[in-house]
């Protein structure tokens, strides 16, 4: 069983959507306690075994296209680089897909909203690393820089993802080999002793267990840079898919969940009830604004905004909101909706027949629940 060895320690709460490989997230309302979300209720999602690397035998080998080899240990790695920390959401790019699932079939798991969370990552800024191996910010052929995991298929092939070269090397990008999470080293789950974090970009670049850190002119040839993460027209389906024909996903569109209440939770009409979520959005564009409907849209509330202080544009971590929503005065079911706004004035789309796709990704229509008032 290539699962056996998989951490036995994770919390009981978290919500199972695939056990081998381990997929979990929280049931959404523990998402807004706080702006941190604890370690052990941020979502898992692993495409393979969990491996387990002895710390002291690790290290990290960076090479490729006209830089010197480096093979670093992580004390090597702390002891020559300067620590950085950096607050940033990750987000799976199939995060909310059972929002496509309840339009029309697609492949995935089925991710309610909570594949997503926020942390404090510690570690080594990307490009200095790359720096002190030679690479030439203006290298000629140098577009990609891919990232290995130690976790690897049946076949062989380990889990690889790649980011363009001018996001690795920006340091205001905040790129990092991050070797701690809220504090503490990483857990196995999280990629210990050593993961990627690419703040405002898909989960999925974010490569857990790096082992391996290669400049190169292409985008790393795994099923998973390739293929896995892209969005195509609904209309396109499995038999005339060009997966060659879109760009990886990269930052991620502006999105939202809506937390609390819990759907179908009992209210009086003309109750005020106080509506709950998160939003974010990729590429370091800071959300500005959520608003929130009772009545389909007719009025919108305003919602409180509480968040981290970061520097515009690098706003890497999302923000929690609140909002006092007054339910009609008839009782009934009524349907509470949601949108956000990031600074590009980028909002979210209505619903999600539109922007469905085949593989169910980037799923961020309005986050809508319906509850009930009753006398
Ligand atoms: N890295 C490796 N090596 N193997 C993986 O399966 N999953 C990716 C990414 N990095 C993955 C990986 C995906 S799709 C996501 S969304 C994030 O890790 C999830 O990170 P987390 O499990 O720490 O939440």
């Amino acid at each position: 069983d290539p699962y056996a060895d998989d951490p036995k320690d994770r919390l009981p709460a978290l919500i199972v959507r695939s056990a081998r490989p381990m997929n979990a997230e929280p049931p959404r309302e523990l998402l807004t306690g706080s702006v941190i979300t604890p370690t052990e209720v941020f979502y898992i999602r692993n495409h393979l075994p969990v491996p387990r690397i002895d710390e002291a035998q690790y290290s990290l080998r960076i090479e490729g296209q006209g830089i010197k080899t480096l093979d670093l240990s992580l004390d090597r790695l702390k002891a020559e680089f300067r620590k950085h920390t950096v607050t940033a959401t990750v987000q799976c790019s199939g995060n909310r897909r059972n929002d496509f699932y309840a339009v029309k079939d697609v492949k995935g798991l089925e991710w309610g909203g909570a594949a997503i969370g926020t942390a404090v990552w510690g570690g080594v800024r990307l490009g200095e690393v790359l720096q002190a191996a030679g690479l030439d910010p203006g290298a000629e052929g140098v577009r990609h820089v891919q990232f290995f995991g130690a976790d690897a298929d049946g076949a062989g092939q380990a889990y690889a993802a790649s980011i363009p070269v001018h996001r690795a090397l920006d340091p205001r990008a905040d790129v990092l080999l991050a070797y701690e999470m809220n504090g503490a080293p990483l857990t196995r789950d999280h990629g210990a002793p050593l993961r990627v974090i690419v703040p405002g970009t898909a989960g999925c670049r974010s490569v857990k267990w790096v082992t391996k850190v290669v400049p190169s002119g292409e985008e790393a040839d795994s099923l998973w840079q390739r293929r896995d993460y892209k969005a195509f027209s609904p209309s396109v389906g499995w038999d005339e898919v060009d997966w060659d024909s879109a760009p990886a996903i990269q930052a991620m569109p502006v999105t939202s969940l809506i937390c609390e209440p819990a759907p179908g939770a009992r209210v009086e009409p003309e109750d005020l009830v106080t509506v709950k979520g998160y939003a974010w959005s990729g590429g370091g564009n800071r959300v500005i604004r959520v608003d929130v409907t009772a009545d389909g849209g007719a009025t919108w509330h305003t919602a409180e905004l509480e968040g981290v202080e970061q520097e515009e544009g690098r706003n890497w971590a999302w923000v929690l909101w609140s909002a006092e929503v007054e339910v009609p005065g008839t009782p009934g079911e009524v349907e509470i909706a949601a949108k956000a706004t990031d600074a590009s004035y980028n909002t979210q789309p209505e619903a999600p027949g539109p922007i469905w796709n085949l593989r169910g990704v980037n799923c961020n229509s309005w986050p809508r629940i319906r509850i009930v008032a009753e006398e």
